[in-house]
């Protein structure tokens, strides 16, 4: 597919319509919203279509049509699109990370890791579609072959978060194409922009029209509509635990499998023998890190007491020094939030927090003034001798908040680290091997990390969480494929007479 996926390109604002069908469609009611840098919001990055029921059921309909042959190009050769489109995204890197820093805010090391995440996740998916393994077992009848194999769903939707803007639609798209399925993709209304450039790379490298479709808008008119076409028969979500439970419902009346990847509030844990400036570096980096609008965000460090003052010295006299600006600037360590909802929520628990009677050391102000007053900044907060059970240990704030908690030792940690709803990432900090395992078997998340914060995931390996994070799927790896394929189990029985399975045992 040949066509330029940036419409209006010559013009100073670039406008995208929707893509659906290797085509560029307007919205059906004409409208449009616009993508505002959330570091200087006076700059527009991009225009967008803001779309409904009507632009999604024609993206269902042009993708139906187009798995009709898909489905039956051979898994190696849609791997080798794949493949060409992950040496497409590595030769755009450096501009694809810097639309992506213009239209969410975090800074450029960081976009260029996100990008590097696509390209990652379509070199791994490249790689099994000559390896979509079924099992071929031996049946228990004489003359008679038994295998499974993977088939394609038909038509998935996906509505994808602002936070990992191409990293996300990547671990949906790419096991979803490789797997033989058409896609609908709904990004976040913030980000469009690096869901495109995802899409072009795909597109160039072979991906034919009508088999990946973006329609761009907001979630209750533009997403809803996906979870609830009876024609789409997969949808998956990254997002909020409220709209996953919306978004679950509503897919279950259609009985179509959905994948949840929801909410974290990720502890830390640093025991008395940890090695301090190590957790000192990890804890920064996990908890400011995307200013903190990580799923896998670092927003409770839980210190026993042996270290628990030496840790806050540190940790806070490190936060303080954190340099917040425009991720484009590249000595900027933090961006900004990416909208104003979003910096709002986190000035909201910033109060809640001192309500509650948590003691705030670092940070707890907006940035407004001189170089930040055009966007959505904020100060890197951190509040200490915070009781586990305050909202600001328990719900998900997804901003540059912390709450540090001191515990008595392993056992202590781990029951407070467990004590909430979700399940996404934690991490230990610990010399001592035999904790460290003991946490490996203990800690209810879907991942753990040893010396190491709670962020910093990679594709092969299974990502998602237990409890409220999720609903028991994981992105990354096989896991993946395992949801954007169907088994099909065959049976061949070439003894040219009625065998009854269970029956004829030739007793
Ligand atoms: C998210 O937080 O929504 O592990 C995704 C990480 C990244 C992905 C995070 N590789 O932090």
């Amino acid at each position: 597919m040949t066509k330029p996926v940036i419409d209006g390109g010559t013009t100073k604002t670039r406008v995208f319509k929707n893509f659906i069908d290797g085509e560029w469609v307007e919205s059906a009611s004409g409208a449009t919203f616009e993508d505002r840098n959330p570091a200087d919001t006076r700059e527009v990055v991009a225009i967008f279509q803001r779309s409904n029921k009507a632009d999604v059921d024609s993206a269902v309909d042009a993708a139906k049509r187009a798995f009709a042959k898909w489905r039956l190009v051979p898994a190696p050769r849609r791997a080798e699109m794949i493949f060409r489109a992950a040496e497409i995204l590595g030769d755009r890197k450096e501009d694809h990370a810097r639309d992506m820093t213009r239209e969410m805010g975090k800074v450029l090391k960081e976009t260029r890791g996100d990008v590097q995440e696509a390209i990652d996740a379509a070199y791994y998916n490249a790689g099994e579609g000559r390896r979509l393994f079924g099992p071929t077992v031996p049946s228990e009848l004489p003359n008679k072959f038994a295998m499974a194999i993977r088939q394609p769903l038909g038509v998935c939707g996906m509505i994808t978060p602002w936070n990992f803007p191409m990293a996300i639609p990547s671990w949906k798209l790419l096991p979803a194409l490789v797997c033989g399925n058409a896609c609908v993709i709904k990004p976040a209304e913030d980000t469009p922009l690096s869901t495109f450039n995802l899409v072009q790379a795909l597109t160039e490298a072979g991906v034919p029209n009508g088999v990946v479709n973006v329609v761009t808008g907001y979630g209750p008119e533009a997403g809803a509509p996906i979870a609830e076409n009876a024609a789409v028969r997969a949808v998956s979500f990254t997002g909020s635990s409220a709209v996953g439970r919306i978004i679950g419902t509503t897919a279950a009346k259609s009985l179509k499998p959905c994948s949840l990847e929801l909410g974290g509030k990720n502890p830390m844990m640093v025991l008395d023998d940890a090695n301090l400036e190590l957790a000192v570096e990890g804890g920064l980096w996990g908890a400011f890190g995307t200013t903190g609008q990580r799923c896998t965000a670092t927003s409770r460090i839980i210190v026993q007491k042996g270290v628990y003052r030496k840790f806050i010295d540190h940790f806070v006299a490190r936060a303080k020094k954190l340099k917040v600006g425009n991720g484009l600037d590249e000595t900027v360590e933090m961006g900004p939030a990416v909208n104003e909802k979003q910096l709002n929520t986190s000035l909201k628990y910033i109060e809640i927090g001192k309500t509650e009677g948590a003691k705030l050391v670092s940070g707890g102000n907006r940035l407004d003034k001189g170089e930040y007053q055009h966007g959505w900044f904020l100060e890197p907060t951190v509040f200490v001798d915070v009781d586990p059970k305050m909202r600001i240990a328990q719900e998900e704030i997804f901003g540059p908040v912390v709450a540090i908690i001191p515990c008595d030792g392993l056992e202590d940690a781990i029951a407070i680290a467990n004590n909430i709803e979700y399940g996404l990432s934690s991490s230990l900090y610990t010399k001592d091997v035999n904790k460290a395992f003991a946490a490996v078997r203990d800690l209810e998340t879907g991942i753990t990390y040893i010396n190491a914060p709670t962020i910093g995931a990679e594709v092969h390996l299974p990502f998602g969480g237990t409890k409220a994070t999720g609903n028991g799927h994981r992105e990354g790896g096989i896991g993946a494929i395992d949801f954007y394929s169907e088994w099909k189990a065959v049976y061949v029985d070439y003894s040219d007479t009625l065998q009854k399975a269970q029956i004829d045992r030739g007793e």
